[in-house]
């Protein structure tokens, strides 16, 4: 289903590295509601990742970029803005990474090099982004950035290990440049806490089999999956929601507001 939401609109696409990526789907979603974009991923990650299928089957260049690196947000904005012909509308950052949880370090034992290296890619990342955008001057007004998060911000889920600090900063930045975005540049910046999804960021979170199970069962509507995040990302993209700045939005088929289960009562009775 297609209805033209993104038509004349461009923008940047960060983090799709293979089909099971939730930035793979919304590129997808965005392509069918006419939108236009570049891909950007890491250099490391262009190689492992399948990221020129989806560039052909979208139509879209690919520009590597670390997001960790300046000079390659830099050369990334200012290209983008060539190749699709003007300002951009929509930017979306689709980027985790914790290198405690990848070699399996407990959070009461964190190597802080490791910390500092997930937290300039997860966190710092996004304020990067936004702050190479806004001296640029590469965003129209009334466009929109998106960045994906997790409830972890808020409440404590003990195996998201660092990323949970990761991702409070992230939603602060969203706050914090959303005011300046919003009042110099008429552009919204907000981001979406996404239910457990099956990614490789994702089911690389120890126990992460049993946990979407549990959310799953906690969820009235059920978990949300990377293609109903990609719906929801679309919306946010689109005309329809302008006044819309500066949240964290919860789209986890209402996992966060519920206490309890009938399923999960069940289980201890
Ligand atoms: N999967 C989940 O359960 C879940 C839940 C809530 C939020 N999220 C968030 O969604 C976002 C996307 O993750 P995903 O689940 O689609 O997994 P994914 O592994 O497909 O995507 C993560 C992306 O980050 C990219 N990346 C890592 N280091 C980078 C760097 N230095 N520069 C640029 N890109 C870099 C990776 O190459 C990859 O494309 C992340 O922010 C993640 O934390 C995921």
């Amino acid at each position: 289903m297609s209805y033209d939401l993104l038509k004349g609109k461009r923008g940047i696409i960060f983090g799709a590295l293979d089909e099971n990526s939730i930035a793979w789907k919304t590129a997808e979603r965005v392509h069918s509601e006419g939108g236009t974009f570049v891909l950007t991923n890491a250099p490391v990650a262009m190689r492992m990742g399948q990221i020129k299928t989806l560039a052909e089957q979208t139509g879209s260049e690919v520009i590597p970029a670390d997001a960790t690196n300046q000079e390659d947000l830099e050369n990334l904005v200012s290209r983008s803005v060539e190749i699709l012909g003007g300002k951009l509308d929509f930017v979306l950052h689709s980027i985790g990474m914790s290198i405690n949880v990848r070699k399996g370090r407990h959070y009461t034992d964190e190597k802080y090099d490791f910390t500092a290296k997930g937290w300039d890619i997860s966190a710092l990342s996004f304020h990067r982004v936004m702050q190479t955008l806004y001296k640029a001057d590469a965003m129209n007004e009334w466009g929109s950035i998106v960045a994906l998060t997790y409830m972890a911000a808020q409440r404590t889920f003990p195996d998201y290990n660092d990323m949970a600090d990761n991702k409070a900063y992230l939603e602060s930045v969203a706050r914090s440049f959303g005011y300046f975005f919003g009042k110099e540049k008429k552009v919204r910046v907000n981001t979406i806490s996404q239910s457990p999804t099956a990614t490789t960021a994702g089911s690389g979170v120890k126990g992460f089999d049993g946990f979407i199970s549990y959310a799953e069962k906690m969820s009235p509507l059920g978990n949300a999956s990377a293609q109903d995040c990609a719906d929801f990302t679309v919306s946010l993209f689109s005309d329809l929601t302008r006044k819309v700045t500066m949240q964290n939005l919860f789209h986890d088929g209402g996992f966060s507001n519920t206490g309890v289960s009938q399923e999960v009562i069940e289980k201890f009775e």
